[in-house]
């Protein structure tokens, strides 16, 4: 690779899905759920059956690192009961034919979705989810010790509460119940903080255990520069769920229970009389594009905004950090080997002056579920044809650019046909 930006040679080059999204066969608070497509979690990508041919394509991939989730549904039937040993079965096996692909794993504990009686019992608002999360995650630590030594205990607390509580996107849809957000994320802090201490002891003997969570760092400023009440509206959503959710994780002593901070980085959300101008956020494409915002097919990209974070989050905590997730959805294959190759740049750039990145995690190995969305977000370095019963995958333009990307552990300079940055690209 001519030109490239060479990474350390012990940098992990991953990518990453979650359970509810690729496995299919989840009875768990989206099994009912029908998203605005008309889609359902009940097959996904099939990824319960077909994880070993998975493991294959990751081969292919040649990515070293899979950020993968165990779905607590199928392991707990009850409080406090014993874990599954065929579920658990099914997952050693995962684990082992990563372990003989080259592939370590990064285990994910928590990602918006909770076994049936957690949700009966009123979900994370309830404290009693607290010990019943550090039960099973003592279980499952004393279970996976010699196969797993990175534990990422919830992705995105702030998106999972905010969804959940604030923005009724998540089952079960409440809107505006700032209390109930708040009351989440704090009993999720005191479930990590917990956690981390069983699975240092749990764990003893083993490798010595990583532990943090994925913060979705997401950037928040008003469209126009004077406009007052959505310069406002943007301090109050960064104080909500970047400053409250970090400083509960993260601040005074219990910064000690995380020796790592993973960062999902997807970029910025500006809004305009009040409404967020995204796609995700229900804002119109074309009228986006004519605006000059520049999006894929969720959020508004901000290559810049990587290296900012990383080298502010790598100031204010000291730890080391991982991009537990960064992608894009979009038909268009050169805009997401464009926005990759910018956002590597700013990466590349961070880990120059020293901030201390230990992975990057494409978001995601498969085209997937996309909660609300259903399946109409492509997000996948494979593509899967939804419309087949046989869910077949192929790869994608992107899926070869980073295979290219993890066998030289470096990232190009400039994707291979590109002329124009991605600040100036205008989706059509
Ligand atoms: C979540 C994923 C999701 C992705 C793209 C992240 O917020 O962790 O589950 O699919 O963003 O929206």
């Amino acid at each position: 690779m001519s030109g490239a930006l060479k990474f350390p040679d012990r940098f992990l080059w991953g990518t990453a899905t979650s359970p509810t999204q690729v496995e299919g066969h989840v009875a768990n608070e989206w099994t009912d759920y029908v998203a605005a497509d008309g889609g359902h979690c009940r097959v996904a990508c099939n990824h319960y059956h077909r994880y070993a041919e998975d493991v294959e394509w990751m081969a292919q991939l040649g990515v070293n690192a899979y950020r993968m989730g165990i779905e607590w549904s199928r392991l707990q039937a009850a409080p406090f009961a014993p874990l599954n040993g065929q579920e658990l079965e099914r997952y050693v096996d995962l684990l082992d034919r990563l372990k003989a692909a080259g592939i370590t794993p990064m285990v994910v504990l928590h990602h918006f979705s909770n076994p049936p009686w957690i949700t009966a019992a009123g979900g994370w608002l309830n404290p009693a989810a607290v010990p019943a999360f550090v039960d099973y995650v003592a279980k499952l630590v004393s279970a996976l010790k010699e196969r797993v030594y990175l534990w990422n205990t919830f992705n995105e607390p702030d998106t999972y509460a905010s969804l959940t509580y604030l923005l009724g996107g998540f089952p079960p849809f409440h809107k505006w119940r700032l209390r109930s957000y708040r009351t989440t994320i704090k009993h999720m802090a005191a479930a990590h903080v917990r956690a981390s201490e069983v699975i240092r002891q749990a764990a003893d003997g083993g490798r010595t255990p990583e532990i943090g969570i994925a913060k979705n760092w997401t950037f928040f400023g008003p469209f126009q520069k004077h406009a007052l009440w959505d310069h406002l509206l943007a301090g109050i959503s960064h104080h909500t769920f970047n400053r409250f959710v970090l400083n509960e994780f993260l601040g005074g002593p219990r910064r000690a229970a995380s020796t790592f901070l993973g960062v999902n980085y997807y970029g910025l959300t500006r809004f305009k009389n009040f409404e967020p101008m995204v796609p995700a956020g229900g804002a119109c494409p074309k009228q986006l594009a004519r605006l000059g915002v520049v999006c894929d097919d969720m959020f508004e990209r901000h290559p810049g905004g990587l290296g900012t974070i990383l080298r502010n989050l790598h100031r204010r905590y000291g730890l080391p950090l991982y991009i537990t997730e960064h992608g894009s959805a979009s038909a268009d294959e050169d805009f997401r080997i464009l926005d990759l190759t910018e956002h590597l740049r700013e990466l590349h750039g961070a880990v120059k002056v020293g901030v201390d990145v230990r992975g990057f995690f494409y978001w995601s190995l498969l085209d997937n579920f996309e909660w609300q969305f259903g399946y109409s977000k492509r997000f996948g370095l494979l593509a899967v044809d939804f419309n087949d019963e046989n869910l077949p995958r192929t790869m994608t333009r992107v899926g070869e650019f980073y295979r290219g990307i993890c066998r030289a552990r470096a990232a190009p300079l400039a994707p291979p046909d590109a002329s124009v940055p991605i600040h100036r690209i205008c989706i059509p």
